[in-house]
């Protein structure tokens, strides 16, 4: 592929050094750009014209659904509590336009991977959950029985029958959110949930034959210790998860908790020290900072690459991905602005699903610093030959920065693919932060969260 000679950007002014003395826990670092990075579009991008530049032969679909039974403390999530029958049904026909539209835009496509995502898409009544898998089957043509699919769940909503209905309809992965197995830490966080809950959802998640199970589990909560954190692990790991993603509680702008000193930063840094080995003894591996894996899946998928395969998202939280531009509905976090937001997507007219209003367009430097974070804080690795066939360039020429890396041990080269040695796992977020070009940062910062 030929691309344009890049541009070296400006060295960055501040060093990762500086950076690393700051606590490790300010932001997770999960996608490149963060969607406070996106802006109104002016003007708007015809979707057909975006995706006939695109290669559209191994896509992941991710439809969202953004509904909760209760919104907790800690969660900044684009989700919504609503006991409002009528305005889910309407969110689901309007899923089901875009859906059309979208298809007919895109043409000819064809699906590698599936995710329903959300808030927690099992809150959906089952009839819901079922035309949501008719969209992304009949409407948009991903044959769930040949590729991985995976849903979010609560331990409350995920009932015997939608669990069997996910697994008849080819679900592969089913991911809980379990936070703790210790009450009292669940509920200081304004979570409503019992162990007994947790227990049983697990038990009906594992007679439902799904292949991969995934655990959340969160760190530094209210009243948590390392020894308890341990215990939850430990109850965890009773279930014989395939994965389980161990999170450090962020607290953020408008989310219900609030707090942040550097005894906390101690706590959470030992508990993730103490998981991270207690699962590598039982024979986890270590994909990210976040994600410990098990899977001994050999069965063929086909392949996704998430560096350079698009997404295609469905649904008013949902983002999606091409080369060039990262697009979503706006975005926020406060209840009545989500609110507001869900209100225009129900109310869209069909026809404007064929334009896009919101995003962020790709330069050549953050297509290439998207693909340096996305390898690098991952198991995978930086490959120098990839990058280089990728981008007709060579990473430390482009990024001489990254040599930081190296003499602070945070990463360590090994037949031209970078890796991050154990201390650069524990620094994955401020890595990553380091990592954002000085245009993403500008305009997270003066993003007004609402
Ligand atoms: C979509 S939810 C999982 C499914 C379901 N909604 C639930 O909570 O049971 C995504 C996960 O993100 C994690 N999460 C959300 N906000 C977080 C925060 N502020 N700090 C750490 N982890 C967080 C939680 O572990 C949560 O399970
Ligand atoms: S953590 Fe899950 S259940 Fe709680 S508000 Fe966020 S998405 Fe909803």
């Amino acid at each position: 592929m030929i691309t344009t000679k890049f541009q070296n950007p400006q060295p960055k002014i501040q060093d990762l050094q500086s950076l690393l003395a700051a606590s490790p826990y300010q932001a997770y670092v999960y996608s490149y750009p963060h969607k406070t990075a996106y802006r109104p579009l002016n003007p708007a991008v015809s979707l057909a014209d975006l995706w006939s530049k695109q290669n559209k032969k191994s896509l992941f679909l991710y439809i969202h659904i953004p509904f909760c039974e209760m919104r907790c403390g800690f969660c900044n999530l684009f989700t919504t509590v609503t006991h409002n029958e009528d305005f889910v049904s309407q969110y689901i026909r309007t899923v089901q336009r875009q859906a059309l539209k979208v298809k007919a835009e895109l043409g000819e496509t064809s699906f590698a991977r599936f995710a329903l995502g959300g808030g927690t898409p099992t809150q959906l009544p089952i009839h819901h959950l079922e035309t949501i898998l008719n969209i992304a089957e009949e409407t948009m043509g991903a044959n769930l029985q040949h590729i991985p699919a995976s849903v979010e769940m609560s331990p409350e909503t995920a009932t015997g029958d939608k669990l069997k209905l996910l697994r008849d309809r080819g679900v592969t992965r089913v991911s809980i959110g379990v936070q703790s197995f210790i009450e009292s830490e669940v509920l200081a966080t304004q979570r409503r949930q019992t162990t007994a809950q947790v227990e049983a959802a697990l038990t009906r998640m594992r007679e439902a034959g799904f292949p991969t199970i995934n655990i959340d589990l969160i760190y530094g909560l209210p009243g948590q210790t390392v020894n308890s954190w341990l215990q939850s692990i430990e109850s965890a790991l009773r279930f014989d998860p395939e994965e389980i993603y161990l999170y450090p509680l962020y607290v953020r702008p408008l989310t219900g908790l609030g707090c942040t000193d550097k005894e906390w930063d101690d706590v959470r840094t030992a508990c993730y020290r103490t998981g991270r080995s207690l699962l590598l003894s039982q024979g986890y591996s270590q994909v990210s900072m976040r994600m410990f894996s098990r899977n001994t899946l050999s069965s063929p998928s086909p392949i996704y690459c998430c560096q350079a395969d698009g997404m295609l998202g469905l649904g008013c939280g949902a983002r999606s991905y091409t080369d060039t531009l990262h697009y979503a509905n706006d975005y926020a976090v406060g209840a009545k602005e989500i609110r507001d937001i869900l209100q225009a997507y129900i109310q869209t007219p069909s026809e404007a699903f064929n334009y896009i209003n919101y995003g962020f367009q790709l330069d050549a430097e953050d297509r290439r610093r998207r693909y340096i974070l996305l390898s690098l804080l991952s198991d995978e690795g930086l490959n120098e030959q990839d990058y280089k066939q990728q981008f007709s360039s060579d990473v430390m020429v482009d990024f001489p920065e990254l040599s930081q890396l190296f003499a602070l041990k945070l990463a360590i080269a090994h037949q031209q693919v970078l890796q991050l040695t154990a201390t650069g796992i524990e620094k994955s977020d401020v890595i990553g932060a380091w990592l954002f070009s000085d245009r993403v940062n500008q305009l997270m910062q003066a993003y007004e969260l609402k």
